[in-house]
């Protein structure tokens, strides 16, 4: 049964951990998820992206975690990443999230930067919105971005996520604090000072985005500094990739061997699915531990 991620998250922030939300787009990444979170036992939180849209038609892919989520033995919430409009997470409301995520930072194309007083207005929406059914809602200020030292204009200000929080009511922040989304290039420089800052002015549970190529000594500081959830997706795309590179390579020597005996080929796509799906799952593993959340549930 989900849980909410306010409910999660405090535990996590009381006892020191953090908690992995890991976005889902398909069958294999969610079994992969939920079969990390039950190796580790550790707490989770499962997300999926408004963007999924394009790929998949969210009922159908809610209806997979829900079945995966009933034989589930670790507490794990249901929530939707960076939902862009009042719309579409009233859509996701409807299909039983516990948690959403209304990023009022930028517009519908998820590019052009909404205005200040723009953030706070759909973001009160949605928190009146979810508030009334108990939803957890995450709301985001500053824009997530890489930065080099000095060049730290694009951060989460401590002024604004004061004043964002006390006009919005969020029950989780997610700050920009040097963090992207993707692969870095380079060494990623994060800001840990502007978490401590963060942390200092406001009560709220803070959420790194773009956990992926983060070092691990930089989540570890950021959880101790104030950091409880971190979301990572391009890090269990890697892991897939990487396995599918593999297998396609064996796969080309197999067809080739096939071809010189006379054989016929064998086509099943499982074989490149099976070691994909469990190379995701080591790899949510290895962040479990990395967040101290493993042995938590
Ligand atoms: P990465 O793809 O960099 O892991 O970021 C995930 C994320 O922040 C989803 O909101």
């Amino acid at each position: 049964m989900f849980v909410t991620s306010k409910e999660l998250l405090e535990k996590a922030r009381a006892e020191r951990y953090g908690v992995g939300a890991f976005n889902v787009i398909n069958m294999e990444s969610a079994q992969a998820l939920f079969d990390a979170a039950q190796k580790e036992r550790s707490p989770f939180i499962c997300q999926i992206t408004e963007t999924t849209l394009k790929y998949t038609r969210p009922e159908e892919l809610v209806a997979i975690v829900k079945v995966l989520s009933e034989r589930c033995t670790v507490p794990h919430a249901l929530h939707l990443d960076h939902g862009r409009t009042f719309e579409t997470v009233m859509q996701f409301l409807r299909l039983g999230m516990t948690s959403v995520m209304i990023d009022g930072s930028l517009q519908k194309d998820g590019k052009t930067p909404r205005t200040y007083e723009e953030n706070i207005e759909v973001t009160r929406k949605v928190v009146e919105a979810a508030r009334a059914i108990g939803v957890t809602v995450e709301g985001e200020i500053g824009r997530l971005g890489q930065v080099a030292t000095g060049k730290e204009d694009i951060l989460t200000d401590p002024d604004e996520a004061e004043t964002f929080l006390k006009d919005t009511g969020v029950d989780l922040l997610a700050i920009a604090i040097g963090t992207k989304h993707g692969v870095f290039k380079g060494k990623p420089f994060i800001a840990h000072d502007r978490i401590r800052e963060i942390r200092k002015r406001i009560p709220t549970i803070l959420v790194m985005h773009g956990g992926t190529g983060v070092p691990d000594e930089d989540v570890q500081q950021g959880i101790k500094e104030g950091i409880s959830k971190i979301n990572i997706d391009t890090e269990m795309r890697i892991a897939f990739y990487n396995s599918i590179f593999a297998t396609v390579d064996e796969m080309k020597k197999e067809f080739e061997q096939a071809d010189k005996k006379g054989d016929v080929r064998s086509y099943d796509v499982r074989k490149m699915l099976t070691p994909a799906r469990e190379a995701m799952t080591a790899a949510i593993c290895g962040r479990m531990r990395i967040f101290a959340s493993s042995g938590k549930a």
